[in-house]
């Protein structure tokens, strides 16, 4: 069984000109020239993804879309197709995230035709789950996820299910500063993996990546990286900082729990280095009995930053 490698996708959201997008792309891509064995994508606004691509073609760092449509031409006034995505070079794309369910009524039957179109053209969707805090408090978080999580990945193989990323991102945890506990965290992913495990078998379950989103910085990250089934984060916020622009300020973020080498505390100044912390802790997780020569390289729009 292969081991899975981090991901960690920065959600830039409707922020930053493409100017001050590029200049962020340089930070990431300069912070980041060492740190091997974890994926992390840049999903800026759709009108810098031009401009980041070209600062990071070449480099380890994947190119990320926040939505896109799912039919690839047609008379859908400003919607953005997956094959002209991929002719931007994105190699991922962030579907049914709470702020589009939410603020432009995306539904569940969408983002699986999305997530469907996604894989076909090879591009790795990440899609996100995840409850209100009315849902929560009623106790029906698990049905929420297990409703979201089914449709969004119905019709797709299990072939091509390893190239799917599923982010929970609690509803209550965007944005707030409020984190989910390590637990709470972890029973929803342990959840969402069994019924991954459902729909596509275990080892193919096994393959397959789960994000925690909601909240995450280098001073929570690696409490929840180092969950048995938390296999990366998907960052709004804490992405919009880089070492350059945190020195200018108070840093905001506390590594802790983590090797305190100079080279250690440089890159968690950035949140997706967060993964390179994690990947030094803890172990690749593998299906019992299956060898390490089994190991495969991550599925469509995964392998480059590896
Ligand atoms: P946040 O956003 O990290 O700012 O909470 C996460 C997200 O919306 O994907």
């Amino acid at each position: 069984m292969p081991e899975r490698t981090p991901y960690i996708a920065a959600n830039w959201k409707m922020h930053l000109t493409r100017a001050p997008a590029v200049q962020l792309a340089r930070d990431v891509v300069a912070q980041l020239a060492d740190v091997t064995g974890a994926e992390v994508v840049l999903c800026p606004p759709a009108t810098a993804l031009d401009a980041v691509g070209r600062v990071l073609a070449g480099t380890r760092v994947l190119l990320g879309a926040q939505t896109m449509h799912w039919e690839d031409h047609g008379a859908y006034t400003g919607e953005i197709s997956a094959p002209m995505l991929v002719d931007l070079g994105c190699r991922a794309v962030i579907l049914g995230h709470s702020e589009r369910r939410s603020y432009f009524g995306e539904r569940d039957e969408e983002v699986g035709r999305k997530t469907r179109s996604a894989v076909v053209h090879d591009l790795l969707p990440i899609v996100c789950v995840g409850e209100s805090l009315a849902e929560r408090e009623a106790g029906s978080t698990l049905r929420v996820v297990q409703v979201q999580t089914e449709r969004a990945l119905e019709g797709v193989s299990r072939e091509l299910a390893p190239g799917i990323v599923v982010a929970y991102e609690p509803l209550w945890a965007i944005g707030t500063g409020k984190v989910a506990t390590t637990e709470q965290a972890q029973e929803v992913h342990a959840f969402i993996r069994g019924l991954l495990s459902n729909l596509h078998g275990e080892t193919v379950a096994q393959r397959m990546r789960i994000l925690y989103g909601g909240s995450m910085k280098p001073a929570n990250a690696p409490d929840l990286l180092g969950q048995k089934d938390i296999d990366g984060g998907l960052i709004g916020g804490a992405s919009l900082e880089s070492r350059s622009r945190v020195t200018n300020t108070a840093p905001p973020f506390e590594p802790r729990d983590v090797s305190t080498s100079a080279l250690d505390r440089a890159l968690m100044s950035y949140p997706a280095s967060a993964a390179y912390a994690w990947g030094r802790r803890k172990r690749p997780t593998r299906c019992p009995g299956t060898p390490p020569a089994a190991r495969q390289r991550p599925a469509a729009g995964g392998s480059r930053a590896t």
